[in-house]
């Protein structure tokens, strides 16, 4: 099975930025981890600031799954929505903090009603939870 992850904005600078929220590891060794823990699915990893790479990316994934967490962009993008709903792959909502238990606005989520599953609050085991539910899915 392949399954995709897809960051957005800033979440490069996880394990520098606010720690308190969003903890002390960055994402490329947290992503090695969930490569040695799943050495038999095929895992991938994009990050982008951008929100045109984000859509371009979603539009030319080639995955059973996308697990995504668009950061920021959840709040406010249309066009990663329209994306997610233009595709076939099914796509499940990471976020790394509880976005309903900070402030007001990042209460809104534009990526949850095309979402198959949203998962929040976890930390970074927020994405392994993701890669459970996929798998899980197959013996469904
Ligand atoms: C985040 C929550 C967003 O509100 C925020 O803008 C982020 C990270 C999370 O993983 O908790 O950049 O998506």
């Amino acid at each position: 099975m392949k399954l995709h992850i897809i960051n957005g904005p800033n979440l490069n600078l996880l394990g520098k930025r606010e720690p308190k929220i969003y903890g002390k590891k960055n994402f490329k060794s947290y992503f090695t981890e969930l490569q040695f823990k799943h050495r038999k699915l095929e895992l991938s990893y994009f990050q982008s600031n951008s929100e045109a790479d984000l859509i371009t990316e979603i539009q030319d994934a080639k995955a059973d799954g996308i697990i995504i967490n668009a950061a920021a962009y959840t709040h406010t993008s249309i066009a990663i929505a329209d994306a997610i709903a233009a595709i076939d792959i099914p796509v499940i909502e990471v976020h790394i903090s509880n976005i309903h238990a900070r402030e007001e606005f990042r209460k809104k989520s534009f990526i949850s009603p095309v979402a198959k599953g949203c998962i929040f609050g976890f930390g970074l085991q927020s994405y392994e939870l993701a890669i459970q539910s996929f798998l899980n899915q197959e013996n469904v």
